[in-house]
């Protein structure tokens, strides 16, 4: 879909060398996506504190975490099936990528990371100088993994495969046999894969096992975020062998220290109430699933997979340029999407479906609004 690949391609040395900082896209996220009817955000609408069963009696600043407060160490290996000494708790997703990449690469090591990709992710590994490969998710195949290529682009250099399930940003789902595959080839070369979860809890009852299960060289990471609406906890978590994992703690020692223990104590709460917030959440992405299946099945301008589960879609705009389509959404409509650009494909855009339903029903609305403008 006039897509420019770099499949297999390294980055120019001058983008190895020079540091990355920053991500645009974070920045456009965090100060560029406030609109009314905001369909740019993939959490689910914030869960409220007042409907966890927590008082302020139970909640205390400090408390005994060295390794991990016990207690939600206890709680998150039993979530995921694992022994606690596989478990790292990490400040959200975000920073449990941080601390897998570092650990595992260093500067000068090939990296393959998947593309379209969730900008930190390259960003992380352009940080930590390494030299970046892609293998394609093609729009044209559903954004599945294509294997051929992967095996193309891996070298005895590589030292990490990068990938997310559910894909953000197309919500594309790697089923175990291609996360099987995967595995093989990442050990042919002694490499590892990141697999980051965060929506694959998303699919609720489901959700298959963790890939942390398909072997040593798996590393996973997840957090509360997306699926329950319980971002502000900051609840993430990696799974990794027992001798990484010990690695990865000793990053944990010279970057965060220690974590924040009134978020530790109310993360034990949520995860022993999970099943009542993913109720609340899987509700509301149904109504809202509902919806938006009835829009794309309406709009002969838009081709997208339709999302059985998961909390986004990326629309392929047949014609018409993207980015204005987003100005004129912001302008007019008070609407929010995120432009395909930030995942390097900008005919497309992605479409945040777990808002509240009354702000995703009015948002929704007023895209169609937009397209209609846009074809006349
Ligand atoms: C693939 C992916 N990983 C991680 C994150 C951040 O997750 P967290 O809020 O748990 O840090 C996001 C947020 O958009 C994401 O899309």
């Amino acid at each position: 879909m006039g897509q420019t690949w770099l499949t297999g391609i390294k980055m120019s040395t001058k983008a190895v060398r020079s540091r990355v900082m920053n991500s645009e896209y974070m920045k456009w996220a965090k100060t560029g996506a406030r609109e009314k009817y905001n369909l740019a955000v993939s959490g689910v609408a914030p869960y409220p504190l007042s409907e966890l069963p927590v008082k302020i009696e139970d909640l205390e600043i400090n408390g005994p975490s060295a390794y991990g407060y016990q207690p939600l160490q206890n709680a998150l290996a039993a979530k995921c099936g694992v022994e606690t000494n596989c478990v790292v708790a990490a400040i959200g997703t975000s920073f449990a990528n941080f601390l897998v990449m570092a650990a595992t690469i260093e500067a000068g090591d090939e990296v393959l990371i998947e593309q379209p990709v969730y900008d930190p992710l390259s960003s992380i590994a352009g940080y930590l100088r390494a030299e970046i490969k892609r293998f394609r998710r093609d729009a044209a195949n559903g954004f599945q993994i294509d294997l051929r290529d992967l095996e193309h682009a891996i070298t005895s250099r590589t030292r990490l495969i990068v990938l997310t399930n559910l894909h953000n940003p197309s919500n594309a789902y790697t089923d175990e046999e291609t996360l099987r595959q995967i595995g093989e080839i990442a050990r042919s070369v002694g490499a590892r894969v990141l697999v980051d979860e965060v929506y694959l809890e998303a699919m609720f009852e489901r959700a298959p096992r963790s890939s942390f299960h398909l072997g040593h060289e798996f590393v996973v990471t997840a957090s509360l975020t997306k699926a329950y609406g319980l971002s502000g906890l900051r609840c993430g978590w990696i799974l990794a062998e027992p001798d990484l994992a010990k690695k990865l703690w000793g990053l944990v020692d010279i970057t965060i220290g220690i974590p924040a223990h009134p978020a530790e104590l109310l993360s034990v709460v949520a995860l022993a109430n999970l099943g009542q917030v993913a109720k609340r959440s899987r509700a509301l992405l149904e109504t809202n699933r509902a919806l938006l299946d009835r829009f794309l099945d309406q709009r002969d301008d838009l081709t997208a997979h339709q999302p059985g589960v998961g909390t986004v879609v990326f629309p392929h705009l047949k014609s018409g340029k993207v980015d204005e389509l987003c100005d004129l959404l912001r302008e007019k409509y008070e609407t929010s999407i995120v432009p395909g650009r930030f995942f390097e494909m900008s005919e497309h855009f992605r479409l945040g479906y777990a808002g509240a339903p009354e702000m995703f029903g009015a948002g929704i609305e007023r895209l169609g609004w937009a397209l209609d403008e846009m074809s006349v």
